[in-house]
């Protein structure tokens, strides 16, 4: 109940219990259903999906497979355009019978490479809460982006030698985006994606020169067995043969949702990095924002500052926002003695995992800070950069988000096994960190244009009966176990929503939310799971609070399993197929309600 000021949340959902159900399990008198599923037809002209029969051709104009980013567009009060982001492929749950790139055939290859990307997909509403996709002519805005559709750089990087390549002599044009996983939108409405684990798609990196960096950014040698060997059906994956191309991997991409014929856009300003996210706010001067995860043990949070203000309604001046402007790295400072960050997980004498910390810049526009590297190396490995100024190595940084209420902002570091005992520090103060942690950052003066910054550990992840969890001083008999937070979103009251990616705690990954202040700050609950081997992404609770959206990414993933002996089933009984999923209270209530 709220008497004037807050006092608590609105969440009285009972909390779903953990399990390893083959389902989607929403709390008593909620309801779900999924939106769109890996291979539905989503442009004019596309067959129906046969899992035995699959094409290319038709993998162009379908849904690709494992969605992570979700977004929506309002257009009206029942119809929206949803935007979602399909991170990678997995071909052994593909395919029967897959041994690998180096025996796929050809077309198989071509099939992953047209279900990687993102779609863009027009949703109407039916009922309170529950969301289908449109599937008859009005779609006019349905977009499917590929591995294979052409892009454009901008910023300061564009044109660079370091981008150029035998088929684009300019290093203007890049081709495709991969493994796009959590993203952001802007004020003026577009999508920002992200491209992470991009190394994963070349071969023959041993042949780099050491100025490319290719350890840094674990770029493959040779061409393992397991890998997709795009290169063989695109020689441009062959590093050997065509050594900048990994360069024009890596960025964050602003794509359009209502212009289906614009050039997706890799915005070189904001770094190159396995970028998880990208979520903008206006600063109190009214500069652009744009805060980044780097998902990688050991990697780095950070934020893009725009040399100029945001100005409401002139669009284009606002376009060009993302292409001047300052790129930082975080470095987090903890306030208390050293000998009390022990590796234990008890917290230290002052009560919190917390401290203070800045914004380092690395480069503006074509200014270098960093000694030893032009603007360009700096904005091309930034990761070599970052580690130049002293930048604080984090348990893998994924989603950061920013509260709508308070102006506090958000940062999942998922887990780092490799973490060693001489390595924690107050950011990170557990050593093996199986189950993550979610950290807090006030800016100075609760202004993202700032450069310093005060921050603490909210929720240290975990069984609430091991004793290095924290959940913010709440009573831990009533919250509910958590491991490795991944994305995360808010709801319009100000609620953190988290979902998990990678359950070690043996039960499957779901979705989890948490009141940030008040006298409920800390009390995490349950709200879903999702099936066998899947991970929880998206989420997404729409403005109205009806819905959330969340991508069952990967169900069936697990060790051995594959189309002839699947873990799992859903959501059709048949094959496993990621899917865009919808949960809404069965009475229109509000989600959490
Ligand atoms: Fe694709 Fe960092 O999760
Ligand atoms: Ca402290
Ligand atoms: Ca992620
Ligand atoms: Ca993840």
């Amino acid at each position: 109940t709220t008497t004037g000021g807050w006092s608590g949340s609105d969440l009285r959902f009972t909390p779903v219990a953990p399990n390893k159900e083959d389902a989607l399990t929403v709390p008593d008198g909620y309801s779900s259903s999924v939106v769109v599923r890996w291979g539905d037809p989503v442009l004019p002209g596309a067959p129906a999906f046969d899992f035995d029969n699959q094409t290319a051709d038709a993998q162009n104009k379908q849904f690709g497979y494992n969605c992570d980013y979700v977004t929506m567009f309002p257009m009206g009060r029942d119809r929206a355009l949803l935007w979602v982001n399909h991170e990678y492929t997995d071909e052994t749950l593909m395919f029967r019978g897959y041994t690998g790139g180096a025996t796929a055939t050809e077309e198989q290859i071509r099939i992953a490479l047209a279900a990687h990307g993102g779609s863009i997909v027009e949703i109407e509403r039916e009922g309170s809460g529950q969301w289908k996709l449109v599937t008859d002519g009005r779609r006019r805005y349905n977009r499917r982006i590929t591995a294979q559709t052409p892009m454009k750089f901008s910023g300061p990087a564009a044109g660079s030698d370091l981008l150029k390549t035998a088929a684009d002599p300019k290093g203007l044009k890049p081709v495709g985006m991969l493994n796009n996983c959590a993203g952001g939108t802007t004020p003026w409405g577009t999508v920002l994606t992200a491209e992470e684990n991009f190394d994963q798609y070349f071969v023959n990196a041993d042949k780099l020169p050491p100025e490319q960096y290719a350890a840094r950014y674990t770029l493959p040698s040779g061409a393992s067995s397991s890998s997709r060997r795009f290169d063989r059906v695109e020689e441009r994956f062959d590093l050997a043969k065509h050594p900048n191309e990994a360069n024009r991997f890596g960025w964050i991409v602003e794509i359009d949702p209502f212009d289906p014929d614009s050039t997706p856009i890799k915005r070189t300003a904001l770094g190159r990095f396995k970028h998880e996210a990208a979520t903008t706010v206006i600063a109190k001067d009214g500069r652009l924002v744009a805060y980044m995860g780097d998902d990688a043990r050991f990697e780095y949070v950070y934020k893009f500052v725009s040399k100029d203000r945001y100005i409401p309604g002139f669009d284009r001046h606002n376009r060009t926002l993302l292409d001047e402007g300052t790129l930082y790295v975080a470095k987090f400072t903890g306030d208390s003695p050293k000998a009390e960050i022990d590796g234990t997980g008890k917290l230290p004498s002052d009560g919190l995992f917390d401290g203070s910390g800045e914004w380092i810049p690395l480069v503006s526009g074509k200014k270098s800070y960093v000694d030893g590297m032009t603007a360009e190396q700096v904005l091309v490995y930034t990761r070599v950069a970052a580690d130049k100024v002293g930048a604080t190595k984090m348990d893998r940084p994924e989603d950061v988000e920013r509260n709508p209420v308070t102006g506090s902002v958000y940062v999942a570091l998922t887990n780092n096994s490799n973490r060693t005992a001489a390595q924690v520090d107050e950011a990170n103060p557990r050593p093996s960190n199986k189950h993550g942690h979610v950290l807090e950052i006030v800016e100075q003066r609760n202004d993202a244009g700032a450069t310093r910054f005060a921050w603490s550990l909210p929720l240290v992840c975990g069984d609430p009966n091991d004793a290095s969890t924290y959940f913010a001083g709440f009573d831990k008999s009533k919250v509910s176990p958590i491991s490795c937070p991944d994305n995360l979103a808010f709801d319009r009251d100000g609620n953190l929503w988290i979902s998990t990616d990678g359950n070690a705690l043996g039960t499957n990954d779901g979705l989890f939310v948490m009141p940030v202040r008040g006298k409920e700050r800390g009390y995490l609950r349950q709200f879903l799971t999702v099936p066998v081997g899947a991970e929880t992404c998206g989420p997404m609770v729409t403005p109205d609070q009806r819905s959330v959206f969340v991508a069952v990414q990967h169900p069936g993933e697990t060790d051995g399993a594959g189309p002839d002996n699947p873990s799992s089933r859903w959501p059709d009984g048949d094959q496993p197929r990621p899917s865009v999923a919808v949960v809404w209270h069965s009475k229109g209530k509000k989600i959490g309600a």
